[in-house]
């Protein structure tokens, strides 16, 4: 009985080493190939050059044209920033690791998909706190922005996107949970595979291959809950560096309806 428990372990063990190798060798490919810094540039592009459309609008505000002005220049330099990272991409160590608050590169991702997520009816709803995590900010940034356009794309006829931070023992919790599509469970364990996507030729399949990239070399981990139909949970738990936490005080539940 005991002897058959071990076997068991073993086997579920190796076919787990086994499928992370696969995976491992497959990345090793994909982050040669060209294809993938267009992938990751187009992101930033792609917000850029809606904010440059948004200023066409005539009742805009002073205030308004620059802020929007504001956010397509710094979009940009993200991607000039993004292609420096891959051509970079041989060295090893990261360049510039620093303290980040994960509340303020949440907000300014929501910031950004925010016309995203309006475009699809999808109301926003957080619950930030205030927590420090070691990390690049714009691979974190990345990271977050990835998981966050899932989970609105999983809605395109409208639904609520939960952001969440809160601090467990000595990890940072951040769960995005949506109230779209769902995934399989075969679904769920090709979940950062390169090139896996159920979206066709409008998706590269890499963008969460990137997310698990940047979590596990942030010492950090992901678990996917899913339900077909019911939506997806994506829970990052990342090793808390500093706590500025006072959550009675600072715990807020804002809502942002979308118009
Ligand atoms: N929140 C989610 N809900 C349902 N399915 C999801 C969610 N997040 C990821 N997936 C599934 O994982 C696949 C891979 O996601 P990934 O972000 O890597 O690529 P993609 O979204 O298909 O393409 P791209 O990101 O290039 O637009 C998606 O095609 C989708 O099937
Ligand atoms: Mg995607």
């Amino acid at each position: 009985m005991i002897f058959t428990c071990y076997l068991k372990e073993i086997l579920y063990k190796n076919s787990v080493l086994r499928k992370r190798i696969i995976r491992a060798e497959k990345m090793e490919v994909v982050s040669h190939l060209a294809a993938s810094i267009s992938h990751e540039v187009r992101n930033p592009l792609t917000t850029a050059r809606g904010f440059i459309q948004l200023l066409e609008q005539s009742h805009l505000s002073q205030e308004k044209r620059k802020q929007y002005i504001r956010i397509a220049i710094e979009e940009l330099d993200r991607a000039q920033a993004i292609i420096t990272d891959y051509l970079t991409f041989a060295k090893p160590a990261p360049e510039s690791v620093e303290n980040l608050n994960v509340k303020t590169e949440m907000e300014r991702v929501i910031d950004i998909v925010r016309p995203l997520a309006n475009m699809n009816s999808v109301e926003v709803q957080t619950s930030l706190i205030p927590c420090n995590v070691k990390g690049e900010r714009q691979k974190l940034q990345q990271c977050l922005l990835n998981i966050i356009k899932n989970a609105i794309e999983a809605m395109p006829n409208g639904g609520t996107l939960e952001v969440y931070i809160s601090i467990e023992k000595d990890q940072v919790l951040i769960r995005i949970s949506d109230t779209g599509v769902g995934m399989t469970k075969e679904q769920i364990e090709r979940l950062g595979e390169p090139y896996f996507t159920t979206k066709g030729r409008r998706g590269t399949g890499l963008e969460m291959m990137v997310v698990y990239r940047i979590i596990e070399s942030m010492g950090g981990t992901i678990q996917i809950a899913s339900e077909v139909n019911k939506g997806t949970q994506v829970s990052l738990y990342l090793p808390l560096t500093q706590s500025l936490h006072t959550p009675s005080v600072e715990q807020k539940h804002d809502i942002f309806a979308a118009s």
